[in-house]
């Protein structure tokens, strides 16, 4: 067992080696630009590209051609409601788009409706309660008056709580309002279906399903001619006008093979993590009191526990367990500006119960034996932050 452990794969995971192994060759022999449309290095890249998209398509149940592919969740998040909103600002000169979002979203949905503020959107922020989801009920008061889209994540990167999709989308078509899903947590984890969840537009990245990092893509049901949907990148027209800028082709067919391995390993993977994830917190709570799981305890993604340690630092508990667990208190982008997490905020969290919450992510890759490891450590180090 090499140490320190890697328990952050809410943050990003580890490529796996059949996805290393697929890229290989377009960093030797394929490096065509697959826009090339007059010789043969050209040509193979893109069937390549292709038979990613079909890849991608597959594990979402959604066609090829609805697949845009981006640099990441973050664009195909700013991609989602820039374009929708300044689609809508375009052609309905009348009155202002209005979108319905929650405060425990990605920042890479939460910052692009700030700014869409500033561009004359109206923006309704939901609140969850302390169980983290939204519940349908306040979405179809919201939807009293008349939305143009809603925006509303379907697993939670901090807590792991998994919304009700197929509900709150029930809500939407009844008034209907456009539905985004930011899936990128969710995607690997449990069953992602583009029509089973009935959403309009879908984000997703690479490296949070053992794919590479800077490689993501948005789903638009009907591909962008089907919705009224602008660019925010202009240029040589890529992903049919959508996406401009030459296709980071290593990274798509690293991406493609990662969700068909996805695909296959699904129902292994969401069933190890869940047993890897309450082992853990079996072990915890065998060894110590006061540990208390935020966030609603049923409805998580397999493998994510958000713990609060009563009467322990976070920030002391993570240093001293640095040298053998990489674990974290918040989000990667959150935990660099040290204001704390505002998804336990949204909850209702006091700051001391901020302050002493941890994440752990179980991936595709830990062992059993690294949990038995993790959970002695942390039991270990907690008791001695409490004597001191
Ligand atoms: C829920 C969620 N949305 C969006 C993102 C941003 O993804 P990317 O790093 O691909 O830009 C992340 C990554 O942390 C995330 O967890």
């Amino acid at each position: 067992m090499q140490t320190p452990v890697y328990l952050d794969n809410n943050s990003t995971t580890p490529v796996d080696p059949r996805v290393l192994s697929a890229m290989q060759p377009l960093f030797e022999t394929q490096f065509g630009n697959p826009a090339s449309t007059t010789h043969r290095h050209g040509w193979y890249v893109e069937e390549l590209v292709s038979l990613a998209r079909e890849q991608v398509a597959e594990l979402l149940n959604s066609k090829p051609e609805e697949i845009i592919f981006t640099s990441g969740a973050t664009e195909s998040n700013n991609l989602a409601l820039f374009g929708i909103c300044r689609a809508l600002l375009k052609h309905n000169t009348d009155k202002p788009p209005r979108v319905i979002s929650a405060s425990t979203e990605h920042r890479a949905v939460l910052d692009p409706l700030d700014k869409l503020r500033e561009e004359g959107v109206q923006v309704e922020i939901l609140s969850p309660g302390r169980t983290g989801r939204i519940d349908p009920d306040s979405l179809k008061k919201a939807l009293e008056q008349k939305a143009d889209l809603v925006s509303l994540m379907l697993g939670n990167n901090e807590i792991g709580v998994i919304n009700n999709i197929p509900a709150l989308s029930a809500v939407c078509k009844q008034q209907d309002v456009l539905l985004h899903c930011d899936a990128t947590q969710a995607v690997g984890k449990i069953a992602v279906d583009v029509s089973a969840l009935g959403v309009d537009l879908l984000s997703l990245s690479g490296h949070k399903v053992y794919g590479p990092k800077g490689i993501g893509a948005l789903f638009v049901r009907g591909g962008p001619s089907g919705l009224p949907i602008e660019p925010i990148i202009y240029g040589g027209g890529h992903e049919r006008g959508l996406r401009s800028g030459t296709l980071n082709s290593p990274a798509i067919i690293g991406f493609g093979k990662a969700c068909e391995v996805a695909a296959g390993e699904l129902e292994r993977d969401s069933k190890r993590l869940g047993l890897l994830a309450s082992k853990l917190l079996g072990l915890l709570r065998d060894s110590l009191s006061g540990i208390h799981l935020n966030g609603d305890e049923e409805c998580r993604l397999p493998g994510n526990l958000n713990l609060r340690i009563d009467d322990v630092s976070n920030a002391a508990l993570l240093g001293k367990l640095s040298t053998h667990l990489s674990l974290s208190a918040t989000s990667a982008c959150s935990s660099g500006h040290g204001k704390g997490s505002h998804v336990l905020k949204a909850l209702g969290l006091s700051t001391s119960e901020q302050n002493t919450s941890i994440r752990i992510g179980i991936g595709r890759f830990n062992t059993e034996e690294e949990i038995a490891f993790a959970a002695n450590k942390i039991s270990q180090t907690v008791k001695e932050l409490r004597q001191s």
